[in-house]
């Protein structure tokens, strides 16, 4: 029996194998829905059907079983061995006690959830298994990768929300590299919104003690999309104007940036005391601006103050974003464009307004609307052709240094 579809690498093939009916239903209710999800159910228990499982093509499989069954155990245990280390396994079980959690963690089980199992819990424990043994291995130094306006509503949040997936769908089919975006705009905020997710982040509740927040607050505050994305957001609040604690700001960005491999910051357009740790911890720093004489203007002019502030720090580039040659009377052209930025120009991403509202209005990804859009190439283009090679500043100092050193400064 085949359970896995060879799919394209950004979707989630979650194949569960359960015998029990209720359970099935809301598994289908849960992933059903999502148009990132291709899911799978056999239905069986795990003892009778697991050995002819094809688990070829699965991102996560998710095997409901009765661990205080000898013959359910031990059908597990030859499935971990005939897959290895992928992909990944979730057990679900009715019983649990201190041996099954010994028996799940020898046999290299990824997670394991106790029934009743609430649906969202289900998911992150997809999200995060899908995401590869780099999620919870050593602290890693994170490539990141930075997005900020150079005029208001120029197409950072997209920009930065694509770019995050195509970082993530960066490793081929088989293995995800763990990739967090970071919506900095804190007051307001729009990446919760275009991924339809609901944003975590309580920096209220961290503030008093920013050295409570370790990974596992950490982890309590992510939105998980279903391709696997991870995603920290604040629930809007337009009415606050006020700023915080940048001990708070900084313990975040550290956290974030020893536990995944990609991080994609959306800047706000405010300049806070933070926001100069930001840009000296990227690695790639892009200026998102739009086809006119005054966009062109302000881009210009954040490219030189960011240079004349990060001194050998990160190069900003600028991306005209929403490009259309020839659109304008003023008859702005890509040359006048290049002309102006000079070396700092690095893509035009050109416009498609229906494309891009589809995709916010249905919280997906720019290619599940249109797989190949001109759009992604080009972005793809941009940030996945050229490695992002860390600046000197980005690799000799942590994080979390840099940004006390630019704080104090
Ligand atoms: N390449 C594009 N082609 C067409 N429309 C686009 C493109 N990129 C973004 N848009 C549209 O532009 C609008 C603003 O986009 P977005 O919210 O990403 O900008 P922003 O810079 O984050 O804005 P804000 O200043 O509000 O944070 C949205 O309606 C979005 O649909
Ligand atoms: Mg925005």
């Amino acid at each position: 029996m085949r359970l896995g579809r060879t799919s394209s690498s950004n979707r989630t093939c979650v194949a569960v194998l359960t015998a029990d009916a209720a359970f099935e239903e809301s598994i289908r209710a849960t992933f059903g829905a999502s148009s990132a999800i291709d899911l799978t159910i056999v239905s069986g228990s795990v003892a009778e059907q697991v050995d002819s499982l094809d688990v070829a093509g699965a991102t996560v499989v998710v095997l409901d079983l009765d661990a205080g069954r000898a013959d359910e155990m031990a059908a597990l245990a030859r499935l971990m061995t005939r897959i290895g280390q992928w992909p990944p396994v979730i057990a679900v079980t009715q019983s649990f006690d201190e041996t099954v959690a010994r028996t799940l963690l020898q046999m290299r089980i990824a997670d394991f959830l106790v029934k009743p199992v609430a649906p969202i819990d289900l998911v992150r424990a997809c999200a995060r298994v899908a995401q590869g043994s780099s999620n919870v291995a050593e602290p890693t130094d994170a490539q990141i990768f930075t997005f900020l306006p150079a005029v208001g509503g120029a197409g950072v949040s997209t920009l930065a929300v694509q770019t995050a997936m195509l970082l993530l769908n960066s490793g081929g089919p088989r293995e995800k590299p763990s990739t967090c975006l970071v919506d900095l705009d804190f007051q307001h905020g729009a990446v919760a919104d275009y991924l339809d997710l609901e944003p975590r982040l309580n920096l209220v509740e961290i503030e008093p003690r920013p050295d409570r927040l370790d990974r596992q607050l950490l982890e309590v505050m992510l939105s998980y999309h279903a391709s696997g994305l991870a995603v920290i957001a604040a629930p809007n609040r337009p009415a606050e104007m006020r700023s915080f604690d940048p001990d708070v700001v900084t313990r975040l960005l550290d956290l974030v940036s020893t536990n995944f491999q990609y991080v994609v910051f959306d800047m706000p357009r405010t300049w806070f005391s933070w926001t100069d740790s930001v840009l000296l911890g990227s690695n790639k720093l892009y200026i998102v601006s739009e086809t006119t004489v005054p966009g062109l203007r302000h881009a210009k002019q954040l490219v030189t103050a960011i240079k004349e502030r990060l001194g050998d720090g990160p190069q900003p580039q600028v991306i005209i974003n929403r490009f259309q040659q020839g659109l304008f009377s003023s008859g702005l052209r890509l040359s006048d464009v290049q002309q102006t930025l000079g070396d700092a120009f690095a893509s035009a991403i050109p416009n498609d307004y229906a494309l891009v509202r589809e995709a916010i209005d249905r919280g997906v990804p720019l290619d599940e609307v249109k797989a190949g859009n001109k759009i992604t190439a080009q972005l793809k283009r941009l940030v996945l052709d050229k490695p992002a090679k860390a600046a000197p500043e980005a690799t000799s100092l942590p994080l979390i240094k840099k940004l006390k050193h630019a704080i104090a400064g």
